[in-house]
């Protein structure tokens, strides 16, 4: 049995995210997939895209599609009710509020965290050929997908040192505070919420099985914020295999709207210098919202064509940085450009590379801003910049 592949969505609020996550579905549906769809956002509007009440139980909308609204309060208390138990009483007990302690406990991104998991469960249920995750509007949050790896950090050096210590301690602070020891149970519960954020990460930065895909409009502070999405997900190693500009005003229309044309145009430009070579699907601003199966369906046409939406669009990471003898190199893939003269501007976060008649803009990660750039070369078809050692 192949195994379950696994598409988010994600974008800045309003790009068009869950009509696009809903369209995919519909279409891996129609082609046969046992598909299922679910969105992350606590803010669920999936069940508005199909004009159909949807819950927290998987849902059928049509044949081989189901369709799901995490309920995030229930995945909560599943994988962070003991520890949240525990934090909100060491809280209470330093004198905070009662309900402010309560609401404290919940780190941030912890909610969203918390929902991606149920991705784990239904990969691991064999129910589904296909999964498409709708995710909540800000891609910042994606960012703690790397979350695993910190806390493993935690897990490793200060959870044994504190159990011995609590261990100790334990029965004689007992005694003389009413201060909340963390026991076993806590113990037992961050373990398995490590374990499962491991699972997950482990599944999503999979790239045979699992893809990021981001979805945009064309205009600019959309775009810069897609770009920056996509340097942290390179980061963090995950997958991008197609981002999804939707609303573009179709040609022919209106000469009312040829100025939005004309801004679209340029704006699209600013895609290819920052996304190229991965696939850039488009979607036409259409007459009407995107609600219901028929208008689905019409935006899975104009998404994939005659395509299967599940097939893996790109392979390999565009840009990556990594780390050699103290400093950063940022390796970014050029192929089809010639040897020509490599022209590096900066401008805050963001590295500008011209080459020849070439453009390519990207985000740079925070780590990388305040640091000057020492070389620029080649080597095969990619381009690599080392950045001066920070304090060497
Ligand atoms: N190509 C399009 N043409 C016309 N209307 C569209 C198009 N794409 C999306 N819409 C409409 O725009 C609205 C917002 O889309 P959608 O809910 O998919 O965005 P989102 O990114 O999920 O938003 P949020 O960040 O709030 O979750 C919806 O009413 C949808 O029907
Ligand atoms: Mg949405």
């Amino acid at each position: 049995m192949n195994r379950p592949r696994i598409i988010l969505y994600t974008g800045k609020g309003g790009v068009g995210k869950t009509s696009v996550a809903a369209a995919t579905a519909l279409r891996c549906a129609d082609l046969g997939q046992r598909t299922i769809v679910l969105s992350t956002d606590p803010a669920h509007s999936l069940g508005d895209s199909f004009d159909l009440p949807l819950g927290p139980e998987p849902t059928p909308i049509v044949e081989n599609l189901v369709g799901q609204e995490i309920d995030i309060y229930h995945q909560m208390e599943r994988y962070w009710g003991k520890v949240q138990e525990w934090l909100s009483g060491v809280l209470a007990w330093r004198g905070v509020d009662d309900l402010i302690a309560e609401e404290a406990s919940i780190l941030p991104g912890m909610e969203e965290i918390a929902s991606l998991l149920q991705i784990v469960h239904l990969h691991q249920s064999g129910d589904y050929d296909t999964i498409i995750v709708d995710c909540a509007p800000t891609g910042e949050t994606l960012r703690l997908l790397s979350l695993p790896e910190m806390a493993r950090w935690y897990l490793t050096r200060i959870f044994p040192v504190e159990r011995k210590a609590a261990a100790l301690a334990g029965p004689l602070l007992r005694s003389m505070t009413d201060l909340p020891i963390p026991d076993d149970e806590v113990f037992e519960a961050v373990k398995d919420l490590i374990l499962q954020l491991d699972a997950m990460h482990y599944l999503l930065a999979d790239s045979s099985c699992s893809s990021m895909r981001l979805v945009m409009n064309a205009e600019k502070m959309v775009i810069k914020e897609a770009q920056r999405t996509y340097t942290y997900l390179n980061l963090y190693g995950f997958a991008t295999d197609a981002v999804i500009c939707n609303r573009l005003m179709p040609t022919g229309a209106d000469a009312y709207f040829a100025g939005w044309r004309e801004t679209q145009e340029k704006y699209m430009r600013l895609i290819h210098q920052g996304f190229d070579p991965i696939p850039i699907l488009t979607v036409p601003f259409f007459e009407q919202e995107v609600v219901g199966v028929a208008m689905l369906r019409r935006m899975a046409q104009a998404l994939y064509g005659d395509e299967d939406p599940a097939r893996i669009m790109f392979k390999g990471h565009t840009h990556t940085v990594e780390k050699a003898n103290g400093c950063y190199r940022l390796n970014l893939s050029l192929p089809f450009v010639t040897r020509e003269e490599i022209q590096l501007t900066r401008s805050g976060d963001e590295l500008i590379i011209h080459i020849g008649n070439h453009k390519r803009n990207l985000i740079l990660p925070r780590a990388l801003t305040t640091l000057d750039v020492d070389e620029a070369r080649y080597e095969g078809d990619r381009l690599i910049v080392t950045f001066a050692c920070n304090g060497r």
